[in-house]
């Protein structure tokens, strides 16, 4: 792919894409992701005028299917989950016609020709440039040899057009350090850095994005945000369901480590324990996360201590008796795959040095809801003891500690957690919050993750995407946890579906005498 000349649309890096022109090519276009996500993030975007009319959308996949056929599909995972609906006919003819679908066996170079035949005649029929973004939304095991297969068919461009080819890449990005660092070296040698986007979804989402700008647009939180302040962090991601049909081959071989605590947690992490980066720029943010995911230290010398791998079992929630994990579609009765993972870390640098981050991430939870617990030091002195009973139970309260609470979803909100005086002729102590919801103030629905992300490639804006080196150091520190799990005498907790896990968890807490939240989904 050597053409570079025709289309100026398709912008450099960190530049504006209203309007993008660039054939986006989505690998793996039989699957969920596609369908639930993918597509209805592009439709929107179409909408919204930040996608050309001009641009072609190809989904590629083995099984045979026309272009109608695919329409015909993406007609319904639009209307069931594009965030504004379907909307007009019009609106949906004009994005039906750039659809189409390519069948291609992705492991087979000798296809590869035809399929850059096609993109180029899609591409010369809209008279646009060759822009391509490759979304490779197939398992992980195709990344290599799909890549390979451009190569070879001369779709990947020479170095002085790098920028003409920008190829996204969805998690899992390898599944221990040796692999991630293979997978790093051989598309090293394929592609340029700057081609390269690691999906992070977690990245895409509104609330995450807004601690940087929370943090960093403020003068009043910040100077808090250390060790001298802050007494522990705690960060959940907890899901109510379970393993979704289909996907119990896939979670059964990775589990909730390597499934959402290696990448969603831990960037949470970076972006809480960050340094202010010199400017608001990719590589210098890049570069602060890495600092954190390399200062990463287990809070205690044994395993059991700082690490508690866990599986649901079957329990009965609402009156319906859901199934254990060993009972789910696709796993093995005799799984050790964990499906809640608790960790006591430490951010070992000047700032945090000594600070518990609680990490926490779960299926089959009480509630989905993902947030990020700020906990502060409680009063050197505790003025203000009270009573309080509830029926025959009373028990002396004290001040309680403030705490600073980043809600990233359902009910995106920051809260801050203060102690009022309860109005009366006592000083009795009454925790009051002072919130700000998103739904409250802005009166839009909030972006999709891959709406954000999508754009930020046609922008060539590879912030909120993880780089190499962050991804390998999140590696590093937690392969040795892997092989301690995998271990064929290591058997995990269990907790019965429906609660908030194991109580390893809790006792985990319990040692710096803290409590998990149990936060309320509404
Ligand atoms: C994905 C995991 O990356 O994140 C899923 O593979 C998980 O297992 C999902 O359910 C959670 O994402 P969200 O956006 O629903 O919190």
């Amino acid at each position: 792919m050597t053409d570079t000349s025709s289309s100026a649309t398709f912008p450099a890096h960190g530049g504006d894409a209203i309007n993008a022109e660039a054939t986006i090519v989505i690998f793996g276009a039989s699957g969920d992701l596609t369908a639930r996500k993918l597509v209805p993030a592009l439709y929107q975007l179409a909408r919204e005028g930040f996608l050309s009319s001009k641009s072609p959308i190809v989904g590629v996949a083995r099984r045979p299917k026309s272009d109608e056929e695919f329409r015909g599909e993406m007609h319904m995972a639009i209307k069931d989950y594009a965030r504004d609906g379907l909307g007009s006919d019009e609106l949906w003819a004009s994005f039906a016609k750039r659809l189409h679908y390519h069948q291609l066996d992705i492991v087979d170079p000798a296809e590869y020709p035809q399929l850059d035949a096609r993109l180029t005649s899609l591409e010369q029929a809209q008279g646009i440039g060759k822009h391509r973004v490759i979304y490779m939304a197939t398992t992980p095991d195709l990344f290599v040899p799909a890549t390979e297969a451009l190569s070879k068919a001369k779709m990947i461009p020479k170095p002085d057009a790098v920028d003409t080819l920008r190829i996204v890449f969805e998690k899992p990005y390898g599944h221990d350090l040796a692999s991630a660092q293979e997978l790093s070296r051989i598309l090293g040698r394929l592609l340029h850095e700057d081609q390269i986007y690691r999906i992070d979804h977690y990245l895409g989402k509104e609330t995450v994005q807004n601690i940087l700008l929370f943090r960093f647009g403020n003068t009043i939180f910040e100077p808090l945000l250390n060790r001298n302040h802050v007494d522990h962090i705690q960060i959940t991601v907890a899901e109510s369901q379970g393993i979704e049909r289909g996907r119990g081959g896939y979670y059964d071989k990775s589990g909730a480590l390597r499934d959402v605590l290696q990448n969603h947690v831990l960037q949470l992490l970076c972006l809480i324990a960050m340094e202010p980066p010199a400017m608001f720029r990719a590589k210098e943010i890049r570069d602060e996360k890495l600092k954190v995911l390399q200062s990463l230290r287990e809070g205690s010398k044994k395993l059991s201590e700082w690490a508690i791998a866990a599986q649901y079992t079957s329990a009965e929630i609402g009156g319906k008796v859901v199934p254990g994990y060993l009972q789910e579609d696709r796993i093995p009765p005799d799984s050790h795959r964990e499906t809640y993972v608790a960790m006591d870390v430490r951010v070992d640098n000047w700032r945090w040095a000594g600070v518990p981050f609680c990490l926490r991430t779960g299926k089959r939870l009480p509630a989905r809801v993902t947030e990020i617990a700020i906990q502060f030091k409680a009063p050197p002195l505790s003025l203000f003891k009270t009573v309080e009973c509830e029926g025959d139970f009373c028990q002396l309260v004290e001040d309680r500690p403030n705490q600073l609470i980043f809600r990233i979803q359902p009910k995106e909100a920051i809260t801050l957690r203060v102690s009022s005086k309860r109005p009366g002729m006592q000083y009795q102590i009454h925790p009051v919050k002072m919130d700000f919801s998103f739904d409250q103030e802005f009166d839009i629905s909030l972006p999709e993750a891959y709406e954000r992300l999508l754009l930020d490639v046609l922008r060539g804006d590879s912030t909120l995407f993880t780089r190499s080196d962050e991804l390998e150091a999140a590696w590093q520190f937690l392969t040795p946890v892997l092989q301690a799990w995998e271990q064929p005498n290591h058997k995990p907790e269990e907790y019965p579906a429906g609660s908030w896990g194991p109580k390893a968890a809790d006792q985990m807490l319990a040692r710096h005498r803290a409590e998990w939240r149990q936060p309320n989904p509404v």
